[in-house]
């Protein structure tokens, strides 16, 4: 018997004003994308249309974007640490951020200005091997904490990259405060963490206007193909994530904004609880679920009031959603192109294979109006960043009834 996947529609009360929504004006996320383009391995992740798929699941058009082939990292997660740190190092040197593009940031001479800087953050993998690579590469140090069960592979991309890190026996919330504690004790330390809370909003400002590359390319891509994104869905753990893409398509298409589908992991759902109860609560405890990047139980506090403003719906997904969506995916109808896409990465294609596929979760899309007519787009942030995990999935089945 499979666990169900439980949703909300969002009906909590809106503000006439969302201060956080200026975030993600296309001007402040073109800057972040200007500043990404500098990057030598800079590319335009692919937007993969899959016809068959919209076919089958009953749409129009069904684009998914492959953060696979994010900078060589597998993962969207390093717009967010790269931007964030530039912006950091900006605002220290008193200059704007568009005076410092990949050339002069790697440079003897900002090197020499700047000094000794040690980047500590908290990590699942993926920020984490984001932020120690772009630490790597301005020539600086990084220290990185895991959560308690962190996958091996993930720790040793981290290693690869020249952090200190190391697993703890801590949960990611957990790992998040020591992490803080652990840079203010250090002189030259700095904290970049992935999400908010009170008293420290900035830097995870920049990394949500990081994020907005994704956003920014998937628009410029739509827009070429002269069609507007219906629906969209993305996946959250803190919900950086989502309230990027949240306020940035908001404002992109705001005659006609596309319905927004937030969708976290059954295991550690509390943006899902926190519109079911209109009020942000914590998941506690060991937060164990195959969604590794989505195992955080407590939402980031700048994010939150996008998400509450503007998404339709909160999904919680069990973990046989995420082995679904990345078996659909890598195993595609005759037609469409395979996609790598990780458990964190696949939830949202699991979630709309099984909206499409069973009478159980018609009232869903219902709610959420999804037709014949509807564009959908979805981010797949990772590809297979546990090697290991993704071929039991792919090729032994598992997760596929739990
Ligand atoms: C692959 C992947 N997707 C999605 C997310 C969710 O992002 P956020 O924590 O901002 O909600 C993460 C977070 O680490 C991730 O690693």
């Amino acid at each position: 018997m499979k666990e169900s996947i439980k949703w909300v529609r969002n009906t909590m009360s809106k503000t006439d004003s969302v201060p956080p929504m200026a975030l993600m004006t296309e001007e402040a996320v073109k800057k972040a994308w200007n500043f990404h383009r500098s990057f030598p391995c800079y590319q335009v992740t692919p937007l993969i249309n899959l016809p068959h798929l919209a076919q089958r699941l009953g749409i129009r058009a069904l684009y998914l974007k492959d953060e696979s082939y994010r900078f060589n990292l597998h993962a969207f997660k390093v717009l967010g640490g790269s931007y964030a740190m530039a912006q950091f190092i900006a605002q220290k040197l008193g200059q704007d951020i568009s005076a410092l593009p990949y050339e002069v940031l790697i440079s003897d001479a900002i090197k020499k200005k700047l000094g000794d800087i040690t980047f500590y953050t908290a990590t699942d993998g993926n920020h984490g091997r984001g932020v120690a690579w772009a630490a790597n590469t301005l020539r600086q140090k990084s220290v990185v904490y895991m959560p308690a069960g962190s996958a091996r592979a993930r720790l040793q991309n981290i290693l690869k990259e020249g952090a200190a890190a190391q697993v703890t026996d801590l949960n990611y919330d957990e790992a998040v405060c020591f992490a803080h504690e652990q840079a203010s004790k250090d002189p030259q330390g700095i904290i970049v963490q992935d999400t908010a809370w009170e008293g420290y909003e900035e830097i995870p400002g920049w990394i949500m206007q990081g994020y907005g590359t994704m956003s920014y390319e998937v628009h410029q891509e739509l827009t070429r193909y002269g069609v507007s994104p219906t629906h969209i869905f993305v996946q959250a753990g803190v919900g950086s994530l989502a309230g990027s893409v949240q306020g940035y398509f908001a404002q992109a298409y705001a005659a006609q904004p596309p319905v927004v589908t937030v969708v976290e992991a059954a295991a550690a759902d509390c943006l899902y609880r926190s519109a079911r109860e209109n009020n942000l609560v914590q998941v506690a405890g060991k937060l164990q679920t195959i969604m590794a990047g989505l195992a955080c139980g407590k939402a980031n506090t700048i994010s939150w009031p996008i998400l509450k403003q503007h998404s339709a719906c909160f999904v919680s997904a069990p973990d046989w959603v995420a082995a679904k969506g990345m078996r659909v995916l890598g195993a595609p109808l005759r037609g469409d192109r395979p996609v790598i896409s990780g458990e964190s990465g696949a939830v949202t294609t699991g979630l709309l294979a099984a909206i499409g596929e069973h009478d159980a979760y018609r009232d869903l899309r219902e709610i959420l109006g999804l037709q014949r007519d509807s564009v959908v787009v979805v981010f797949s942030t990772e590809g297979d960043t546990d090697p290991e995990r993704y071929r039991s999935i792919l090729w032994d089945g598992a997760w596929s009834s739990v």
